[in-house]
């Protein structure tokens, strides 16, 4: 008689492994690894940055995952093989394990110089990085905005972990994750998706108000609702479930995002009260502050003798410091602050009236062209202080914005 076992189990069998190894001592971890993925049934195809060769051999790499190692973006065989494009797509998932300082750079500016890069850049999969390098290196300034882009980017990051550093005599945040973790942050991913915002809703506002005086005409700005509704599609992309209430613009609606559309402030404040209670606020709409304070029923004329009519107006309420100060108020409330002088002394003044968590303050004044145009330049206002990031577009602020949200939720 022979005895069976039931064998390991095989979460991941049939599913294809892209692992880029870039060049850190942690790449030694990255074999063990390899072997953890494929007890699990996945294939794993590897690429290696010419920096991890350094650290292990594609000879021992290629041993362990039983195929062969890509490691350059030039090799006739290779391109002739599958293709750096083909690499990138045929898989369920790209795992960059170690992530170094450098290759995580290169991706968050879009660089593709090397096989590893290219591939990266070229991917329409799901990523997810597992970091390592020096505590002060994780730190550094430059790190940290690489890492937000990233993740607004859409990508998953597992660890690094705290503790000793390989090189020794450093402690602090850096070690690449366990092997075992980052193949249950695979699992986890190629059943999920890289969503960090899944389950999570949020309302935006975006766009002007228009406030009647009479039946053909309105107080207005010059808002065109493009950074809200770039927000909107940006939260959306990372799984939250997103109410973007919108007043008259000439956009398209983003995609997944469930839009209502007012025109006026009164209207909008309804609307946001009605997607309550939610998780993330972010009021971006250019609410007008005053309307007509009796609209006339019918088209005003011009009286012969009489001059101009007068035109008396009135508060609107205001949509953000209802929000912030709500029964129900959201975990995350983030406003904006339109300013043309004093940006962040009147942004910190918003922050604290408003009750928001966050001010993303910016100088509207005419010749920045913000008011209207597709570039934005912000400053970040919480109670810890002021950041203030470089000239971007407003899809890249929508996307770095999601990811300060996600990384606040989660
Ligand atoms: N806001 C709002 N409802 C209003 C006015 C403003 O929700 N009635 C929100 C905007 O969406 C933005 C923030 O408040 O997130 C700040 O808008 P801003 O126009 O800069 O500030 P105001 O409060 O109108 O102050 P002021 O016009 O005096 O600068």
């Amino acid at each position: 008689m022979r005895l069976t076992s039931p064998g390991p189990a095989m979460p991941l069998a049939g599913k294809r492994i892209l692992l880029v190894i870039s060049g850190g001592i942690a790449a030694y971890k990255s074999l063990d690894l390899i072997r953890r993925l494929r007890e699990r049934g996945a294939e794993v195809r590897p690429v290696m940055t010419a920096g991890a060769q350094e650290f292990v051999t594609p000879l021992a790499v290629g041993a362990l995952s039983s195929g062969h190692v890509y490691t350059d973006l030039f090799s006739r065989e290779d391109e002739q093989d599958v293709g750096h494009i083909r690499l990138a797509r045929d898989c369920d998932l790209v795992l960059v394990a170690p992530a170094t300082a450098d290759l995580m750079a290169k991706m968050a500016n879009g660089l593709a110089g090397d096989l590893a890069s290219a591939v990266l850049i070229a991917t329409d999969r799901p990523v997810l990085l597992a970091p390592a390098m020096n505590p002060k290196m994780w730190a550094n300034p430059a790190t940290r905005r690489n890492v937000e882009t990233l993740r607004a980017d859409g990508h998953a990051f597992i660890g690094p972990n705290a503790g000793e550093m390989a090189e020794g005599g450093e402690a602090g945040l850096g070690r690449m994750a366990e092997p075992l973790e980052i193949v249950a942050a695979v699992e986890r991913l190629i059943d999920g998706g890289a969503k960090p915002l899944a389950g999570r809703r949020a309302v935006v506002t975006s766009g002007p108000t228009h406030e009647p005086i009479d039946p053909v005409r309105y107080i207005a700005n010059r808002s065109s609702g493009r950074q809200g509704h770039a927000i909107a599609a940006a939260l959306t992309r990372l799984g939250a479930d997103v109410t973007l209430v919108s007043g008259p613009v000439t956009l398209p609606d983003p995609p997944g995002v469930n839009v209502v559309r007012v025109e006026r402030a009164e209207e909008m404040l309804q609307a946001v009260l009605s997607a309550l209670p939610a998780d993330i606020a972010v009021m971006v709409a250019a609410v007008a502050d005053w309307r007509a304070a009796a609209p006339n029923a019918e088209k005003i004329k011009k009286q012969p003798g009489e001059g101009p009519p007068p035109l008396m107006l009135t508060e609107n309420p205001d949509i953000l410091k209802t929000v912030g100060h709500h029964a129900d108020r959201p975990k995350i409330v983030v406003g904006f602050a339109a300013e043309t002088q004093d940006v962040e002394k009147n942004g910190r003044v918003k922050l604290k009236k408003k009750g928001a968590d966050l001010i993303v303050a910016n100088d509207v004044s005419p010749e920045t062209g913000i008011m209207g145009g597709t570039r934005n330049s912000v400053k970040l206002i919480t109670e810890a202080g002021i950041t203030a990031w470089p000239d971007l577009s407003k899809d890249e602020v929508a996307g770095r914005l999601a990811g300060w949200i996600a990384e606040r939720l989660t």
